[in-house]
């Protein structure tokens, strides 16, 4: 169903594994590292960037650009500390945490199991619960007192609904219709011991989706369906993924119904994306707290009516750990040797095309840099004639490119260059004249097939 036909059912790396992978290639750094680095805070390196980037245009291209129903949106970090009062944030954004009298590590509550402490193993010597606010704060303006105090977002939800009129208005938007938005959110999260999976400082991509309430099931279930039908679209292998129903116990104070498309991880089933039926809850709020009615009014039925919403909400951070995860395959060579590959889809990959002449000769290297000329305009590229080809193969093979070209001494002569294949490690020879069109053409072929909606079990 994906681009990989590999029977893999478990991921082959670990967080350590990758963690590693992702500082030595230029994906993730520690932030402050020369200080001694910042406790789950990271920065993004140029390959990271790049996958980044590919991974919110993705999102973006399948979520606004390609709807005829949703629109955009970049809402401000900080906003009036009423907004979060009114979203319940303030009252119920908290976990409960306790600390362990034996090696002082603050625990969150529910994840010390059968009284015993994860961190150090002793038994029963806990404090009592207490709840701790995971709303990060600030101070604006040049007083710092009770009435500067703000907050940055915990998620740019409440950024749509505030805008719900100025959108609905501006856009002369119908019911249903979807807000969009890209960005940071903060959250002083207690337990982050999972690389980006978890971070202080992290970025959403969500979508709030107003409807009528009588459709708001159909359109719970619809964009279930169209979510996960993104992940696969990724690349991400099916049997690594499903979609789950929260327990009654798990749903959010604002949630009626939420269903989380979840990874098979190496440490278990988690999050990657929740879907949430948000009911009128956040209209509501806001209309009573703020004294601005929000609702819609129907032209045809002459009525006022509070549009239920349903949350889509994607990590571009998970999102990318979990693609590196996925993709992450160590495979045995023949002669003995292992290679590491990462097995991207064409569109998620940081460098799509890599230009390689066989050595740094300087007969070769005036042609190969022309060739790089050529093909920047048109992929994502990278240069490189640093040591032997063949480490340079696996060089691009460990930060998932999927085509390689080769400029050789035959070059010189026959105006052709070679393609290489990533997973296949093919070779196949291409005059200039023709090259671009035929690396797109294989990377269309590389692309994972993606399914139709009612191909997607719910
Ligand atoms: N507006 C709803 C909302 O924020 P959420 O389940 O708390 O819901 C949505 O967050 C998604 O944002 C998660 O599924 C995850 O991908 C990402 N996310 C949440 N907290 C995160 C954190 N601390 N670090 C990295 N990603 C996070």
């Amino acid at each position: 169903m994906t681009q990989s036909d590999a029977p893999a059912s478990e991921m082959k790396a670990d967080l350590e594994t990758m963690t590693s992978l992702a500082k030595r290639r230029g994906f993730v750094f520690p932030s402050s590292e020369i200080y001694g680095g910042f406790e789950a805070t990271y920065d993004y390196g140029p390959l990271g960037v790049a996958m980044r980037r590919n991974i919110r245009d993705l999102w973006w291209r399948s979520m606004v650009q390609e709807r005829a129903d949703v629109v955009g949106i970049e809402a401000a970090i900080i906003t009036s500390p009423r907004v979060w009062a009114a979203s319940g944030h303030v009252a119920t954004f908290h976990d409960p945490m306790v600390d362990c009298l034996e090696c002082r590590s603050r625990l969150r509550a529910d994840h010390v199991v059968d009284n015993t402490c994860p961190e150090c193993g002793t038994v029963g010597r806990f404090t009592d619960p207490r709840n701790f606010h995971l709303m990060l704060r600030t101070s604006v303006g040049p007083v710092e007192d009770e009435g500067s105090l703000a907050y940055l977002r915990p998620e740019t939800a409440q950024g749509m609904f505030v805008n719900f009129d100025n959108v609905q208005q501006t856009m002369r938007r119908r019911l249903p219709f979807g807000i969009a938005q890209i960005g940071k959110s903060f959250r002083n999260e207690i337990t982050v011991k999972q690389f980006i999976f978890r971070t202080r400082e992290f970025e959403q991509m969500e979508m709030e989706y107003f409807c009528r309430p009588e459709e708001s099931l159909r359109w719970h279930d619809y964009w279930k369906r169209e979510r996960l039908r993104w992940h696969y679209s990724l690349g991400i292998r099916p049997q690594h993924l499903r979609l789950r129903d929260h327990t009654s116990e798990e749903l959010s104070h604002y949630s009626s119904a939420t269903s989380d498309v979840e990874v098979h991880y190496p440490w278990g089933w988690g999050e990657l994306e929740g879907v949430a039926h948000r009911g009128d809850f956040d209209l509501t709020q806001h209309t009573t707290f703020s004294g601005k009615t929000l609702d819609y009014f129907d032209p045809d039925t002459n009525e006022h009516v509070v549009p239920h919403v349903i949350e889509p909400a994607v990590g571009v951070d998970r999102t990318m750990l979990t693609l590196m995860m996925d993709a992450y395959d160590e495979e045995r060579l023949e002669g003995g040797d292992t290679r590491t590959v990462l097995r991207f889809a064409p569109e998620i990959a940081p460098v799509a095309v890599a230009i390689l002449p066989l050595s740094r000769n300087e007969k070769l290297v005036p042609p190969a840099r022309k060739v790089w000329d050529l093909l920047r305009p048109h992929f994502r590229t990278q240069y490189d004639d640093a040591q032997s080809i063949g480490r340079r193969y696996r060089r691009q093979d460990e930060i998932g490119t999927p085509l390689c070209v080769t400029v050789d001494f035959e070059t010189l002569d026959d105006e052709a260059v070679t393609i290489r294949d990533r997973d296949t490690m093919t070779q196949i020879r291409v005059p200039l004249t023709g090259l671009a069109d035929a690396l797109h053409t294989r990377l269309e072929e590389l692309r994972p097939r993606v399914p139709s909606l009612d191909e997607i079990e719910v």
